[in-house]
């Protein structure tokens, strides 16, 4: 089988790359990213001498470029990752991300369309469902979506445009919606990597609001895992929420940070919140649990373990990429805030 995934070089792409080229030995991969800031080839060094590996730069936005790889590929499957994924950023810059989430994805849908109706996953986030109170139900595949930063009303818009091409023109989608994902290789401008990076270098850790907003996070080879599976045995045209059942304050993550850094809260700077900071996110996986018997494996205290050790250990890699275009990025979003 040759499977086409698309967004490969970024966080969750390349982590999924890994995963697909231990599991499934015999499949050709060929992974399409137009490596953006996210984008970081250094992310694959393990996969790319592989015979049945393959890295082509394109921009999903651009219609032509699209229509090229995937006639030429013919892949049999497109999962899809490419997007701008960060909310901080669409706050200070909203068009690309409907530049490349929507046009792009539009575009991808339009190729595997004209191309022989290519079976077609849409990696999406649970983000598209809006902001819970404190004793709200978790969201589940029949939320409504309720998007509230440009990021995820991209995603959402995104969203609704694979489904429709499942109810017009019977492309075999699947879309799964997932929750926060932490592990190596994640972009030192989310969360986690970035208090961790900033305590390595004996930097403030930069708390919005009183830290108080809720997350469910979960380790993202647990995420391939459950894509795997829908690709596997999904139902053609459904949606599965895929979750962690692991929901914490910031202001824990934090503390636990510290904790396994054997730092003090004098670390800690409180600055002032995301503009329209969602509240609560948590996800009821009962769907793909029961369906396709999904269950993260990675417990939250193992997983923070493991990913504060890959920071310790992989100081080049995350070095390289903080003091690059990064850095105008992080005055951009963090200056003035206090
Ligand atoms: P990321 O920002 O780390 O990686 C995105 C990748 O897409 C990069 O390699 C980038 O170069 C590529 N890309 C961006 N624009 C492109 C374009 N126009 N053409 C081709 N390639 C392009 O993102 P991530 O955190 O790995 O997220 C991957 C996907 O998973 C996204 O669709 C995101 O919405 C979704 N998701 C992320 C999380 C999370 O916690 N990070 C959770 C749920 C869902
Ligand atoms: P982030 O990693 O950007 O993911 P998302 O916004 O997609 O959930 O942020 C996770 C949470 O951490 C979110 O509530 C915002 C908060 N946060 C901070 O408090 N400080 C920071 O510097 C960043 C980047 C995020």
């Amino acid at each position: 089988m040759k499977i086409l995934i698309t967004g490969g070089a970024g966080f969750i792409g390349s982590n999924f790359i890994h995963y697909w080229a231990k599991n499934h030995l015999e499949d050709e991969i060929v992974n399409v990213d137009v490596l953006t800031y996210a984008g970081n080839l250094e992310n694959l060094k393990d996969v790319e001498s592989l015979k049945n590996y393959k890295f082509i730069k394109i921009d999903i936005a651009q219609k032509d470029e699209v229509e090229k790889v995937i006639s030429s590929e013919k892949p049999d499957v497109i999962v899809s990752f490419a997007a701008e994924s960060h909310v901080d950023r669409s706050i200070l810059g909203p068009e690309e991300f409907v530049r490349t989430n929507v046009l792009g994805t539009f575009n991808l849908l339009e190729a595997a369309r004209q191309n022989g109706n290519i079976r077609f996953h849409h990696v999406s986030t649970d983000e598209v469902f809006g902001s819970l109170g404190p004793n709200d139900d978790p969201f589940n595949e029949a939320t409504p979506y309720d998007p509230r930063s440009p990021y995820s009303a991209s995603k959402a818009s995104s969203d609704h445009l694979v489904r429709s091409y499942f109810h017009t023109f019977n492309l075999p989608i699947t879309i799964s919606n997932c929750s926060n994902n932490y592990g190596p290789y994640m972009f030192p401008e989310k969360l986690m990597p970035l208090f961790i990076t900033n305590l390595i270098e004996d930097k403030k850790i930069p708390l919005y609001g009183d830290g108080m907003n809720v997350r469910d996070w979960l380790w993202v080879e647990d995420h391939c895992r459950a894509i795997d599976l829908i690709l596997q045995k999904g139902k053609i045209g459904e949606t599965y929420c895929v979750g962690g059942a692991t929901e914490k304050t910031n202001k824990e993550i934090t503390y636990k940070i510290l904790e396994l850094m054997k730092k003090g809260e004098e670390s800690i700077e409180f600055v002032a919140d995301r503009k329209g900071h969602d509240k609560r996110y948590a996800i009821d996986f009962s769907k793909i649990k029961n369906e396709l018997s999904w269950e993260p494996q990675v417990d939250f205290s193992d997983g923070m373990k493991m990913i504060v050790d890959w920071y310790q250990k992989n100081q080049v890699w995350w070095k390289a990429v903080k003091s690059g275009v990064y850095a105008d990025y992080y005055k951009k979003n963090y200056e003035n805030r206090n």
